[in-house]
Protein backbone atom coordinates (compact mmCIF):
# COMPACT_ATOMS: atom_id res chain seq x y z
CA UNK A 1 0.00 0.00 0.00
CA UNK A 2 1.09 3.53 -0.95
CA UNK A 3 0.64 6.52 1.43
CA UNK A 4 -2.32 8.53 -0.16
CA UNK A 5 -2.12 11.72 1.83
CA UNK A 6 0.02 14.78 0.13
CA UNK A 7 2.77 15.61 1.59
CA UNK A 8 4.66 18.82 1.93
CA UNK A 9 6.59 19.72 -1.00
CA UNK A 10 9.46 18.16 -1.61
CA UNK A 11 9.32 15.62 1.18
CA UNK A 12 10.27 12.00 0.18
CA UNK A 13 7.64 9.68 1.45
CA UNK A 14 8.14 6.09 1.46
CA UNK A 15 4.81 4.54 3.20
CA UNK A 16 5.85 1.30 2.78
CA UNK A 17 8.24 0.68 0.34
CA UNK A 18 6.66 -0.91 -2.66
CA UNK A 19 5.89 -4.54 -2.13
CA UNK A 20 2.87 -7.05 -2.94
CA UNK A 21 -0.45 -5.79 -2.37
CA UNK A 22 -1.55 -6.65 1.49
CA UNK A 23 -4.25 -6.40 3.13
CA UNK A 24 -4.09 -2.92 5.06
CA UNK A 25 -3.97 -3.62 8.96
CA UNK A 26 -4.51 -0.78 11.24
CA UNK A 27 -1.32 -0.68 13.72
CA UNK A 28 -1.82 -0.87 17.25
CA UNK A 29 1.08 1.66 17.79
CA UNK A 30 2.80 4.06 15.66
CA UNK A 31 6.19 4.61 16.47
CA UNK A 32 7.50 7.93 15.93
CA UNK A 33 11.38 8.58 15.32
CA UNK A 34 12.66 11.99 15.22
CA UNK A 35 15.92 11.59 12.93
CA UNK A 36 18.87 13.34 12.31
CA UNK A 37 22.19 11.83 11.18
CA UNK A 38 21.56 8.31 12.74
CA UNK A 39 22.43 5.92 9.90
CA UNK A 40 24.70 4.23 12.08
CA UNK A 41 21.56 3.59 14.79
CA UNK A 42 18.72 2.81 12.28
CA UNK A 43 19.02 -0.98 11.80
CA UNK A 44 19.82 -1.80 14.91
CA UNK A 45 16.54 0.09 16.25
CA UNK A 46 14.17 -1.43 13.77
CA UNK A 47 15.35 -4.79 14.76
CA UNK A 48 14.95 -4.34 18.57
CA UNK A 49 11.64 -2.84 17.91
CA UNK A 50 10.20 -5.79 16.04
CA UNK A 51 11.83 -8.19 18.40
CA UNK A 52 10.37 -6.57 21.32
CA UNK A 53 7.01 -6.11 20.32
CA UNK A 54 6.41 -9.53 18.63
CA UNK A 55 2.74 -9.83 18.46
CA UNK A 56 1.86 -6.39 18.78
CA UNK A 57 1.10 -4.76 15.55
CA UNK A 58 3.41 -1.46 14.82
CA UNK A 59 4.41 0.69 12.59
CA UNK A 60 7.18 3.10 12.47
CA UNK A 61 7.33 6.55 11.28
CA UNK A 62 11.07 8.54 10.58
CA UNK A 63 11.10 12.14 10.43
CA UNK A 64 14.03 12.87 9.20
CA UNK A 65 16.03 16.18 9.12
CA UNK A 66 19.28 14.59 8.31
CA UNK A 67 22.49 15.28 6.08
CA UNK A 68 24.10 12.09 6.44
CA UNK A 69 22.45 9.00 4.52
CA UNK A 70 20.12 8.29 7.17
CA UNK A 71 16.79 8.57 4.41
CA UNK A 72 18.69 5.79 2.35
CA UNK A 73 19.00 3.34 4.89
CA UNK A 74 15.59 3.64 6.47
CA UNK A 75 14.56 2.74 2.43
CA UNK A 76 16.61 -0.15 2.62
CA UNK A 77 15.61 -1.53 6.39
CA UNK A 78 12.25 -0.90 4.66
CA UNK A 79 12.15 -3.50 2.03
CA UNK A 80 12.89 -6.06 4.32
CA UNK A 81 11.31 -5.25 7.36
CA UNK A 82 7.84 -6.80 8.59
CA UNK A 83 6.86 -3.63 10.18
CA UNK A 84 5.20 -1.36 7.50
CA UNK A 85 7.54 2.11 7.85
CA UNK A 86 6.77 5.37 6.88
CA UNK A 87 10.02 7.49 6.26
CA UNK A 88 8.92 11.43 6.17
CA UNK A 89 11.97 13.42 4.90
CA UNK A 90 12.36 17.24 5.81
CA UNK A 91 14.20 19.27 3.48
CA UNK A 92 16.59 21.82 4.87
CA UNK A 93 14.67 24.80 4.42
CA UNK A 94 11.48 23.43 5.68
CA UNK A 95 12.29 22.13 9.20
CA UNK A 96 10.04 24.16 11.04
CA UNK A 97 10.16 23.53 14.75
CA UNK A 98 13.33 21.16 15.26
CA UNK A 99 12.96 18.10 16.76
CA UNK A 100 10.08 19.13 18.25
CA UNK A 101 8.29 19.49 14.87
CA UNK A 102 9.31 16.14 13.16
CA UNK A 103 7.52 14.73 16.23
CA UNK A 104 4.53 16.81 15.88
CA UNK A 105 4.42 16.29 11.88
CA UNK A 106 4.90 12.14 12.99
CA UNK A 107 2.07 12.23 15.19
CA UNK A 108 -0.62 13.86 12.37
CA UNK A 109 0.43 10.70 10.18
CA UNK A 110 0.46 8.08 12.76
CA UNK A 111 -2.63 5.79 11.80
CA UNK A 112 -2.37 4.01 15.20
CA UNK A 113 -4.30 5.21 18.20
CA UNK A 114 -1.11 5.02 20.01
CA UNK A 115 1.75 6.97 19.35
CA UNK A 116 5.24 6.22 21.14
CA UNK A 117 7.55 8.62 20.67
CA UNK A 118 11.32 7.77 20.83
CA UNK A 119 14.25 8.51 20.04
CA UNK A 120 16.83 6.53 17.54
CA UNK A 121 19.89 6.50 19.32
CA UNK A 122 18.77 3.37 21.25
CA UNK A 123 19.31 5.45 24.81
CA UNK A 124 15.28 4.93 24.82
CA UNK A 125 14.95 0.96 24.91
CA UNK A 126 12.86 -0.21 22.73
CA UNK A 127 12.09 -2.89 24.83
CA UNK A 128 10.41 -0.94 27.49
CA UNK A 129 7.71 0.07 24.66
CA UNK A 130 5.66 -2.96 25.48
CA UNK A 131 5.78 -2.08 29.12
CA UNK A 132 4.16 1.44 28.14
CA UNK A 133 1.33 0.09 26.44
CA UNK A 134 0.41 -2.40 29.34
CA UNK A 135 0.86 0.64 31.71
CA UNK A 136 -1.68 2.88 29.33
CA UNK A 137 -3.77 0.45 29.47
CA UNK A 138 -3.97 -0.90 32.98
CA UNK A 139 -4.31 2.50 34.39
CA UNK A 140 -6.49 4.23 31.36
CA UNK A 141 -3.35 7.01 30.68
CA UNK A 142 -3.28 9.05 28.01
CA UNK A 143 -0.13 9.46 28.14
CA UNK A 144 2.48 7.14 29.57
CA UNK A 145 5.88 8.83 30.36
CA UNK A 146 9.35 6.73 29.96
CA UNK A 147 10.72 8.36 33.52
CA UNK A 148 14.60 8.53 34.10
CA UNK A 149 13.54 9.89 37.62
CA UNK A 150 10.76 7.35 38.59
CA UNK A 151 11.34 4.54 40.03
CA UNK A 152 13.61 1.98 38.31
CA UNK A 153 15.07 4.88 36.27
CA UNK A 154 17.79 6.77 36.10
CA UNK A 155 20.26 9.42 34.42
CA UNK A 156 22.46 6.99 33.06
CA UNK A 157 25.96 8.50 31.58
CA UNK A 158 24.89 11.69 31.70
CA UNK A 159 27.84 14.40 32.01
CA UNK A 160 27.77 15.81 35.63
CA UNK A 161 27.08 19.35 33.79
CA UNK A 162 24.33 18.14 31.82
CA UNK A 163 22.58 16.31 34.78
CA UNK A 164 22.62 19.80 36.58
CA UNK A 165 21.37 21.30 33.71
CA UNK A 166 18.53 18.86 32.95
CA UNK A 167 18.05 18.75 36.70
CA UNK A 168 17.25 22.32 37.20
CA UNK A 169 15.18 22.77 33.80
CA UNK A 170 13.27 19.86 35.41
CA UNK A 171 12.45 21.70 38.73
CA UNK A 172 11.56 24.92 36.94
CA UNK A 173 9.21 23.08 34.76
CA UNK A 174 7.28 21.64 37.82
CA UNK A 175 7.72 25.25 39.93
CA UNK A 176 5.98 26.73 37.02
CA UNK A 177 3.61 24.26 35.87
CA UNK A 178 2.60 22.74 39.79
CA UNK A 179 -0.71 21.23 38.16
CA UNK A 180 -0.19 20.34 34.29
CA UNK A 181 2.67 18.55 35.59
CA UNK A 182 1.82 16.74 38.96
CA UNK A 183 2.93 13.39 39.23
CA UNK A 184 5.75 13.90 36.36
CA UNK A 185 9.07 13.12 37.05
CA UNK A 186 10.55 13.37 33.78
CA UNK A 187 8.40 16.56 31.82
CA UNK A 188 11.99 16.41 30.22
CA UNK A 189 11.58 12.87 28.57
CA UNK A 190 11.88 12.79 24.82
CA UNK A 191 10.48 8.78 25.33
CA UNK A 192 6.81 8.53 25.88
CA UNK A 193 3.80 6.62 24.66
CA UNK A 194 0.16 8.94 24.17
CA UNK A 195 -3.16 8.40 22.95
CA UNK A 196 -2.74 10.00 19.42
CA UNK A 197 -6.55 11.36 20.02
CA UNK A 198 -5.66 12.78 23.30
CA UNK A 199 -3.76 15.16 21.89
CA UNK A 200 -4.47 18.89 19.91
CA UNK A 201 -1.29 19.68 17.45
CA UNK A 202 -3.67 22.70 16.56
CA UNK A 203 -2.50 23.75 20.38
CA UNK A 204 1.35 23.11 19.62
CA UNK A 205 3.92 25.40 18.88
CA UNK A 206 6.81 22.78 18.97
CA UNK A 207 10.53 24.55 18.72
CA UNK A 208 12.80 21.83 19.83
CA UNK A 209 13.64 19.05 22.14
CA UNK A 210 10.94 19.63 24.74
CA UNK A 211 7.98 18.73 23.01
CA UNK A 212 6.16 16.25 25.59
CA UNK A 213 6.63 19.22 28.04
CA UNK A 214 4.78 21.70 25.82
CA UNK A 215 2.14 18.68 25.29
CA UNK A 216 2.01 18.29 28.99
CA UNK A 217 1.53 21.78 29.26
CA UNK A 218 -1.13 22.80 26.90
CA UNK A 219 -3.43 19.63 27.38
CA UNK A 220 -5.27 20.29 30.50
CA UNK A 221 -7.25 17.09 31.91
CA UNK A 222 -4.37 14.24 30.89
CA UNK A 223 -4.39 11.07 32.17
CA UNK A 224 -0.81 10.30 33.28
CA UNK A 225 1.04 7.70 34.38
CA UNK A 226 4.86 6.98 34.08
CA UNK A 227 7.38 4.15 33.83
CA UNK A 228 10.79 4.06 34.55
CA UNK A 229 13.91 3.56 32.59
CA UNK A 230 17.38 3.72 32.48
CA UNK A 231 18.56 6.18 29.86
CA UNK A 232 21.08 4.01 27.73
CA UNK A 233 23.99 5.46 26.22
CA UNK A 234 24.26 6.27 22.65
CA UNK A 235 25.33 3.60 20.47
CA UNK A 236 26.68 5.95 17.44
CA UNK A 237 26.43 8.92 16.45
CA UNK A 238 26.47 12.08 18.45
CA UNK A 239 23.99 14.46 20.31
CA UNK A 240 22.62 17.32 19.64
CA UNK A 241 21.95 18.69 22.75
CA UNK A 242 23.36 22.44 22.70
CA UNK A 243 23.22 25.34 24.03
CA UNK A 244 20.94 26.71 21.92
CA UNK A 245 18.06 24.26 22.28
CA UNK A 246 18.81 25.49 26.35
CA UNK A 247 17.99 28.95 25.31
CA UNK A 248 14.62 27.56 23.27
CA UNK A 249 13.53 25.68 26.07
CA UNK A 250 13.52 29.12 28.39
CA UNK A 251 11.40 31.04 25.72
CA UNK A 252 9.47 27.82 25.30
CA UNK A 253 8.62 28.27 29.52
CA UNK A 254 8.05 31.93 29.40
CA UNK A 255 6.05 31.70 26.32
CA UNK A 256 3.49 28.78 27.63
CA UNK A 257 3.94 30.72 31.30
CA UNK A 258 3.24 34.34 30.41
CA UNK A 259 1.62 33.97 26.95
CA UNK A 260 3.85 34.93 23.61
CA UNK A 261 3.53 38.66 24.71
CA UNK A 262 6.08 38.50 27.62
CA UNK A 263 9.07 39.31 25.64
CA UNK A 264 7.60 42.61 23.99
CA UNK A 265 6.81 43.63 27.50
CA UNK A 266 10.25 43.29 29.28
CA UNK A 267 11.28 45.52 25.99
CA UNK A 268 8.24 47.86 26.61
CA UNK A 269 10.16 47.99 30.38
CA UNK A 270 13.71 48.59 29.24
CA UNK A 271 12.42 51.22 26.79
CA UNK A 272 10.19 52.63 29.63
CA UNK A 273 12.98 52.75 32.07
CA UNK A 274 15.41 54.84 29.67
CA UNK A 275 12.37 57.19 29.12
CA UNK A 276 11.93 57.84 32.56
CA UNK A 277 15.59 58.79 32.37
CA UNK A 278 14.76 61.23 29.52
CA UNK A 279 12.01 62.69 31.83
CA UNK A 280 13.74 63.32 34.70
CA UNK A 281 16.45 64.66 32.45
CA UNK A 282 13.72 66.93 30.87
CA UNK A 283 12.03 67.51 33.65
CA UNK A 284 15.30 68.82 35.87
CA UNK A 285 16.13 71.05 32.61
CA UNK A 286 12.86 72.72 32.55
CA UNK A 287 12.44 73.34 35.91
CA UNK A 288 16.15 74.28 37.18
CA UNK A 289 17.43 75.94 33.99
CA UNK A 290 14.53 77.38 32.79
CA UNK A 291 12.72 78.23 36.43
CA UNK A 292 9.26 76.84 34.90
CA UNK A 293 7.23 75.82 37.64
CA UNK A 294 7.47 71.59 38.07
CA UNK A 295 3.87 71.39 36.97
CA UNK A 296 4.38 72.94 33.67
CA UNK A 297 7.49 71.27 33.20
CA UNK A 298 5.92 68.10 33.28
CA UNK A 299 3.95 68.77 31.11
CA UNK A 300 6.47 69.37 28.30
CA UNK A 301 8.83 66.71 29.70
CA UNK A 302 6.22 64.17 28.91
CA UNK A 303 6.12 65.87 25.16
CA UNK A 304 9.99 64.82 24.96
CA UNK A 305 9.81 61.59 26.51
CA UNK A 306 7.14 60.35 24.67
CA UNK A 307 9.00 61.30 21.14
CA UNK A 308 11.95 59.22 22.71
CA UNK A 309 9.96 56.37 23.46
CA UNK A 310 7.98 56.08 20.48
CA UNK A 311 11.14 56.20 18.60
CA UNK A 312 11.98 53.06 20.61
CA UNK A 313 9.00 51.52 20.50
CA UNK A 314 8.37 51.64 17.03
CA UNK A 315 11.51 50.20 15.99
CA UNK A 316 12.62 47.54 19.21
CA UNK A 317 9.59 46.76 21.51
CA UNK A 318 6.91 45.24 18.93
CA UNK A 319 6.86 43.73 15.49
CA UNK A 320 5.49 46.80 13.60
CA UNK A 321 2.86 45.34 11.24
CA UNK A 322 3.93 47.33 8.39
CA UNK A 323 7.15 49.25 8.41
CA UNK A 324 6.52 52.99 8.51
CA UNK A 325 2.79 52.25 7.13
CA UNK A 326 0.46 54.04 10.04
CA UNK A 327 3.23 55.51 11.76
CA UNK A 328 1.57 58.47 11.84
CA UNK A 329 -1.83 57.01 13.26
CA UNK A 330 0.40 55.75 15.73
CA UNK A 331 2.45 58.50 17.03
CA UNK A 332 -0.72 60.71 17.83
CA UNK A 333 -2.07 57.72 19.29
CA UNK A 334 0.64 56.98 21.43
CA UNK A 335 1.20 61.25 22.39
CA UNK A 336 -2.68 60.84 23.29
CA UNK A 337 -2.15 57.98 25.23
CA UNK A 338 0.99 59.62 27.47
CA UNK A 339 -1.09 62.71 27.94
CA UNK A 340 -3.91 60.93 28.97
CA UNK A 341 -1.74 59.33 31.13
CA UNK A 342 -0.52 62.77 32.45
CA UNK A 343 -3.86 63.73 33.12
CA UNK A 344 -3.86 60.75 35.78
CA UNK A 345 -0.29 61.48 36.58
CA UNK A 346 -0.49 65.12 37.02
CA UNK A 347 -3.37 64.85 40.14
CA UNK A 348 -1.09 61.96 41.48
CA UNK A 349 2.11 64.58 40.99
CA UNK A 350 0.56 67.32 43.22
CA UNK A 351 -0.54 65.07 45.91
CA UNK A 352 3.00 63.19 46.15
CA UNK A 353 4.61 66.84 46.46
CA UNK A 354 2.67 69.00 48.35
CA UNK A 355 1.11 66.73 50.76
CA UNK A 356 3.67 64.00 50.95
CA UNK A 357 6.33 66.53 50.87
CA UNK A 358 7.90 64.29 48.47
CA UNK A 359 10.86 65.38 46.39
CA UNK A 360 9.09 66.27 42.40
CA UNK A 361 11.91 64.77 40.42
CA UNK A 362 10.91 60.85 42.68
CA UNK A 363 7.40 62.35 42.95
CA UNK A 364 7.74 62.38 39.22
CA UNK A 365 9.42 58.66 38.70
CA UNK A 366 6.57 56.68 41.10
CA UNK A 367 4.23 58.47 38.60
CA UNK A 368 5.57 57.00 35.64
CA UNK A 369 6.12 53.89 36.89
CA UNK A 370 2.66 53.72 38.22
CA UNK A 371 1.20 53.79 34.72
CA UNK A 372 3.36 51.73 33.59
CA UNK A 373 1.48 48.49 33.19
CA UNK A 374 -1.87 50.52 32.02
CA UNK A 375 0.43 51.78 28.91
CA UNK A 376 2.05 49.02 27.72
CA UNK A 377 -1.69 47.13 27.27
CA UNK A 378 -3.09 50.55 25.84
CA UNK A 379 -0.22 50.27 23.56
CA UNK A 380 -0.25 46.71 22.78
CA UNK A 381 -3.93 45.96 22.22
CA UNK A 382 -4.94 49.77 20.39
CA UNK A 383 -1.57 51.53 19.22
CA UNK A 384 0.66 48.69 17.87
CA UNK A 385 -2.72 46.64 17.30
CA UNK A 386 -1.23 42.99 18.53
CA UNK A 387 -5.03 41.91 18.94
CA UNK A 388 -5.83 38.32 20.21
CA UNK A 389 -5.03 35.23 17.96
CA UNK A 390 -7.29 33.93 15.78
CA UNK A 391 -8.31 30.35 16.54
CA UNK A 392 -5.38 27.69 15.57
CA UNK A 393 -5.80 26.16 12.20
CA UNK A 394 -7.94 22.95 12.19
CA UNK A 395 -6.01 19.40 11.08
CA UNK A 396 -6.62 19.02 7.36
CA UNK A 397 -9.33 15.96 6.63
CA UNK A 398 -7.02 14.48 4.30
CA UNK A 399 -5.01 17.07 2.86
CA UNK A 400 -1.18 17.89 3.57
CA UNK A 401 -0.64 17.65 7.00
CA UNK A 402 0.23 21.12 8.85
CA UNK A 403 3.51 22.91 8.95
CA UNK A 404 4.06 22.90 12.44
CA UNK A 405 6.10 26.36 13.73
CA UNK A 406 4.06 28.63 11.96
CA UNK A 407 0.49 28.46 13.93
CA UNK A 408 -0.62 32.01 15.24
CA UNK A 409 0.37 32.30 19.20
CA UNK A 410 -1.61 30.51 20.94
CA UNK A 411 -3.42 31.91 24.56
CA UNK A 412 -1.96 31.17 27.79
CA UNK A 413 -5.73 29.74 28.56
CA UNK A 414 -4.77 26.66 26.96
CA UNK A 415 -2.39 26.46 29.49
CA UNK A 416 -2.78 25.07 33.00
N1 LIG B 1 14.00 15.24 12.92
C1 LIG B 1 14.88 15.73 13.82
N2 LIG B 1 15.23 17.05 13.76
N3 LIG B 1 15.38 14.91 14.76
C2 LIG B 1 16.27 15.42 15.62
C3 LIG B 1 16.68 16.77 15.62
C4 LIG B 1 16.12 17.61 14.62
O1 LIG B 1 16.43 18.82 14.52
N4 LIG B 1 17.56 16.96 16.64
C5 LIG B 1 17.70 15.75 17.24
N5 LIG B 1 16.94 14.84 16.61
C6 LIG B 1 16.75 13.41 16.94
C7 LIG B 1 18.04 12.66 17.09
O2 LIG B 1 18.47 12.13 15.86
C8 LIG B 1 17.62 11.56 18.07
O3 LIG B 1 16.97 10.50 17.43
C9 LIG B 1 16.62 12.29 18.97
O4 LIG B 1 16.13 13.36 18.20
C10 LIG B 1 17.26 12.84 20.26
O5 LIG B 1 18.38 13.61 19.94
P1 LIG B 1 19.75 13.47 20.76
O6 LIG B 1 20.72 14.40 20.14
O7 LIG B 1 20.14 12.05 20.89
O8 LIG B 1 19.30 14.06 22.16
P2 LIG B 1 19.84 13.74 23.61
O9 LIG B 1 20.13 12.29 23.79
O10 LIG B 1 20.91 14.70 23.93
O11 LIG B 1 18.54 14.11 24.47
C11 LIG B 1 17.43 13.22 24.46
O12 LIG B 1 17.14 12.78 25.73
C12 LIG B 1 16.72 13.78 26.65
C13 LIG B 1 16.39 13.11 27.94
O13 LIG B 1 15.37 12.14 27.76
C14 LIG B 1 16.19 13.90 23.89
O14 LIG B 1 15.15 12.93 23.77
C15 LIG B 1 15.71 15.01 24.78
O15 LIG B 1 14.48 15.53 24.29
C16 LIG B 1 15.50 14.49 26.15
O16 LIG B 1 15.22 15.57 27.00
MN1 LIG C 1 20.38 10.77 22.50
Amino acid sequence: MIDSSPAPARSIITFPLPREPEIRVVPTISVVVPTRNEAGNIPELVRRLEMATGDCSLEIIFVDDSSDDTPKVVEDIALHATTPIQLRHRPPDDRPGGLGGAVALGISVAQAPWVCVMDADLQHPPELVPDLFRQAISTESDVVIASRHADHGDMGEFSPLRKHVSESSTKLAQLAFPKALDGVTDPMSGFFLIRRDAVDLTTLQPRGFKILFEILCRTPGLRKSEVGFHFGERRSGESKASVQEGVRYLRLLLDLRFGPGWLSFVRFGLVGVSGIFINALALAFFTEWLGIFYMISAVAATQVSTLWNFALTETVVFDTPAGSAGRPRRAVLFFAMNNVALGLRGPMLYVLVSTLGLNYMIANIISLISLMVLRYFTADRLIWGRTPPPAGPSMPSGGAPPTFGVHPLVSTEQVH
